[in-house]
């Protein structure tokens, strides 16, 4: 079982944390048997807080992203805890959910162009998005909320007659944004929402997520694969691989000393990105039906040693304030002291190989 909470839980200032996870698994069922997207992740977010999630594609991001709004598809099944704002939301109806969905708890998706309808004006969008919530709201209001949205988005207020085509692809993000935020929700999962924009927009929304919390007060749950943005725009930052998260810490120390193997290998193959393109993590995230046994990242550890084959690490407070679950950082924080010198020996390639192929 792993501690429940990190060192911003116990630094936050009034009244609790906006979200308190604590061990959510989410399964998809398959022929194959269930697929652990989400398995055993604890976090909480604080009013105002922007929470990086970063990982490789598959190792469960979206799936905690929708989890925590219910918006999980069919077939997809959720347990442990997750309270908003000290309510229990694993307990209320569906429909008392729905209810929540996008008046408090927000969703900016990753495929903006899909979601405006091209024969609505600008204007009709933001009136349908506001009614469906307030439905006593008038014109004059409807008007107000929205021109506010649209100037912290920075889109002149003389556009908001226009239909979406008259929008470039960046604006039309912002005009998805904006519309989540016109219902003021209390937190909101941004997914990916700067994949295949360019550098400019990704400037913006830097900005906007600033902005952002200024204004509102919004806490927000930020997944990409961007590193930069992370590292710019967010308080902490929570690494996921294979449905755990295996790191997550304030975003300066973790980036500055990863406690975690992949951490760092993310880190680096970013890092390398920007100059060679040469450097990756060689092998590919697990098959989640039957991710490897111990450390799921052991076959493809650069530090792997023997207990990491055969036992699960135990997510643990790093002297940086970041927790983390490993082996190799507990025995360098003053941990796992006990292991036998056959445990800390590295594992060998051969068995790395292996569990490679299986
Ligand atoms: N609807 C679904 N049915 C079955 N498996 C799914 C479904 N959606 C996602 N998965 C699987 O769950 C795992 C996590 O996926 P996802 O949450 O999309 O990860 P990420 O966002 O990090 O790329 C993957 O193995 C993916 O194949
Ligand atoms: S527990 Fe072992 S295999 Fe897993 S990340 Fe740490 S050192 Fe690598
Ligand atoms: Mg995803």
């Amino acid at each position: 079982m792993t501690e429940m909470t990190d060192r911003s839980a116990s630094t936050a200032t009034s009244g609790g944390p906006v979200i308190d996870a604590r061990d959510l698994r989410i399964w998809y069922g398959t022929d194959r048997g269930p697929v652990k997207a989400v398995d055993g992740v604890s976090f909480t977010l604080r009013k105002g807080e922007i929470l990086g999630l970063v990982g490789e594609s598959g190792c469960g991001k979206s799936t905690l992203g929708r989890g925590l709004l219910g918006l999980l598809p069919e077939g997809a099944k959720m347990d442990g805890q997750l309270r908003f704002n000290g309510e229990d939301l694993l307990a209320l109806p569906k429909k008392q959910m729905f209810a929540k969905r996008g008046a408090e708890l927000g969703m900016i998706f990753q495929e903006p162009l899909t979601r405006l309808n091209p024969l609505m004006r600008i204007s009709e969008h933001f009136e349908e998005t506001l009614k469906a919530h307030e439905k006593r709201i008038g014109k004059a209001e409807i008007e107000r909320r929205s021109m506010e949205v649209l100037r912290l988005m920075g889109i002149p207020p003389t556009r908001f007659r226009s239909y979406p085509h008259e929008f470039s692809g960046g604006m039309r993000q912002r005009l998805m944004i904006a519309l989540s935020l016109v219902l003021r929700p209390s937190f909101v999962v941004a997914d990916e929402p700067t994949t295949a924009l360019d550098v400019l927009v990704e400037a913006q929304i830097i900005r906007i997520l600033h902005d952002l919390r200024r204004e509102f007060d919004t806490s927000l749950l930020l997944i990409t694969h961007n590193l930069g943005i992370i590292a710019e725009a967010c308080d902490r930052v929570a690494v996921m691989y294979a449905g755990e998260v295996v790191e997550i810490g304030d975003a300066r120390d973790v980036f500055a000393e990863p406690q975690h193997p992949y951490t760092r290998e993310l880190l680096r193959s970013t890092i390398s990105l920007a100059s060679t393109g040469l450097n990756f993590i060689p092998g590919a995230p697990p098959d989640l039906v039957d991710p490897p046994p111990g450390c799921h990242f052991h076959p493809r550890c650069p530090d792997a040693m023997n207990v990491c084959a055969t036992t699960h690490p135990i997510q643990r407070e790093m002297k940086n304030g970041s927790r983390t679950q490993c082996w190799a950082a507990d025995l360098r924080n003053g941990y796992a002291q006990d292991l036998t010198p056959e445990q800390t020996t590295p594992l060998s390639r051969e068995e790395i190989s292996v569990a490679d192929e299986a």
